[in-house]
């Protein structure tokens, strides 16, 4: 739901929107011209001509169906999102293969169609009511409602349909589920090495101490004795071990003093100085408290080992529904997702909840990475707290 705007700042004067109808009517040539070009290209596109008219054209009527995208929110006073799949990669006949697919395309066709007949001759009534003085009356109450019928037409043709949304979420959660079993996978593989090669490889050594302490006992009690005592020191290291295995799966800090005493925590043991700001008026369900937590303890190794930065920040927020981390530092910049596997690891992590990773890190500095994730809070169990670590 969008948040309510105040009528005055919701609806354009009615010169403006005698403005948008003229626009509207400007563009209309321009449709037709690719709307025609579109069908050429399209029925050519078997031939290398064809393929080359339509990666002209798609761009400009995708440019058009976006001015008028833009028009018709600010009629209707709610934004029109921008609803194009993203693009499938380099290579002309790939993208055009990649638009053909996209149902976006076929609705921006037909809305060409729309915007150079039936749309164009309601825009044209819109601009024609002003111009004709003796309609001066009829312009004054007629031109609200005529724009807004051909604004709501062009949201229809212009915003996917409720099946292409629900598609189009099937989809984003096949990919996401993917994903996380992808990575439930590693993860039971990283579990499973540091059994073997910690715990395991020192319970080993343990048994076989007391093996050679029990055989030497009676002949040699003061070599059995050391024996026992590097015994108990194997026992240590590996309670040690196991204790690091489990904190890998979900921290005890996380447990005892939630998400934001967890992030405090973590922050002390930095290198770098952390400004904290973890105000949560309840706590996250436990898997996503889990996940945003391991997603800022990554950031912040990352600013420890990339950045640079003299001083760091942490931000904790719940929002519209929504869960906000916000790590930044004032360090060089050039954080990039593409170039390790920390940041691709959160941003998995993070989408087996719906969540978003967003990374802002321009040559230079700042760097600020923006965590997201849909959810609830319980009832308050933690103490907010405000302040530098
Ligand atoms: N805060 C930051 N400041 C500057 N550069 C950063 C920052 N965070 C990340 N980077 C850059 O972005 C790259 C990707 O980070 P990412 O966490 O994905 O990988 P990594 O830290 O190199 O390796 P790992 O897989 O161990 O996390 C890093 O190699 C680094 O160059
Ligand atoms: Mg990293």
């Amino acid at each position: 739901m969008s948040t309510p705007i105040p009528p005055a700042a919701r609806r354009p004067s009615r010169l403006r929107l005698t403005a948008y109808a003229l626009a509207q009517v400007a563009a209309a040539p321009l449709a037709l011209l690719l709307l025609v070009v579109l069908v050429v290209g399209g029925a050519l596109a078997l031939l290398w001509v064809g393929i080359v008219v339509v990666a002209l054209a798609v761009p400009a009527s995708r440019w058009l169906a976006r001015r008028h995208r833009a028009m018709a929110g600010a009629v209707l006073g709610t934004p029109l999102p921008d609803p194009y799949l993203p693009a499938d990669g380099p290579g002309v006949v790939r993208r055009v293969l990649g638009w053909a697919r996209d149902p976006m395309t076929w609705r921006d066709l037909v809305w060409l169609a729309w915007a150079a007949s039936l749309g164009l001759a309601l825009s044209l009534l819109a601009v024609l009511l002003l111009v004709v003085v003796v309609t001066g009356a009829l312009w004054y109450f007629g031109i609200e409602p005529l724009m807004r019928l051909r604004c709501a037409v062009d949201r229809w043709f212009l915003v996917p349909g409720h099946t292409e949304r629900l598609e189009r979420r099937v989809q984003d959660l096949t990919a996401s589920r993917a994903e996380v079993v992808d990575h439930s996978a590693t993860e039971l593989r990283r579990i499973e090495r540091d059994l073997h090669d910690g715990a395991q490889a020192r319970l080993v050594a343990l048994s076989m101490n007391l093996g050679m302490a029990e055989s030497v006992l009676a002949a040699d009690p003061e070599a059995a004795r050391r024996l026992v005592a590097d015994a108990r020191q194997s026992t240590v290291a590996a309670i040690g071990d196991l204790r690091s295995v489990l904190r890998g799966i979900h921290p005890p800090v996380l447990a005892d003093r939630g998400l934001a005493g967890a992030v405090g925590a973590l922050a002390l043991d930095l290198a770098v100085p952390v400004q904290l700001d973890t105000a949560l008026p309840g706590r996250p369900p436990a898997p996503v408290e889990s996940a945003v937590y391991f997603a800022v303890a990554e950031c912040l190794a990352n600013v420890v080992k990339h950045s640079g930065a003299a001083h760091a920040w942490v931000r904790l927020a719940h929002r519209d529904g929504v869960l906000c981390a916000e790590v930044g530092d004032d360090g060089r910049g050039g954080a990039d997702p593409g170039h390790g596997t920390g940041m691709l690891g959160v941003m998995r992590r993070l989408a087996a909840f719906d969540g978003t990773m967003a990374v802002s890190s321009p040559t230079g500095g700042p760097t600020l990475v923006t965590l997201e994730v849909p959810c609830a809070l319980s009832s308050p169990r933690t103490t907010p707290s405000s302040g530098p670590a």
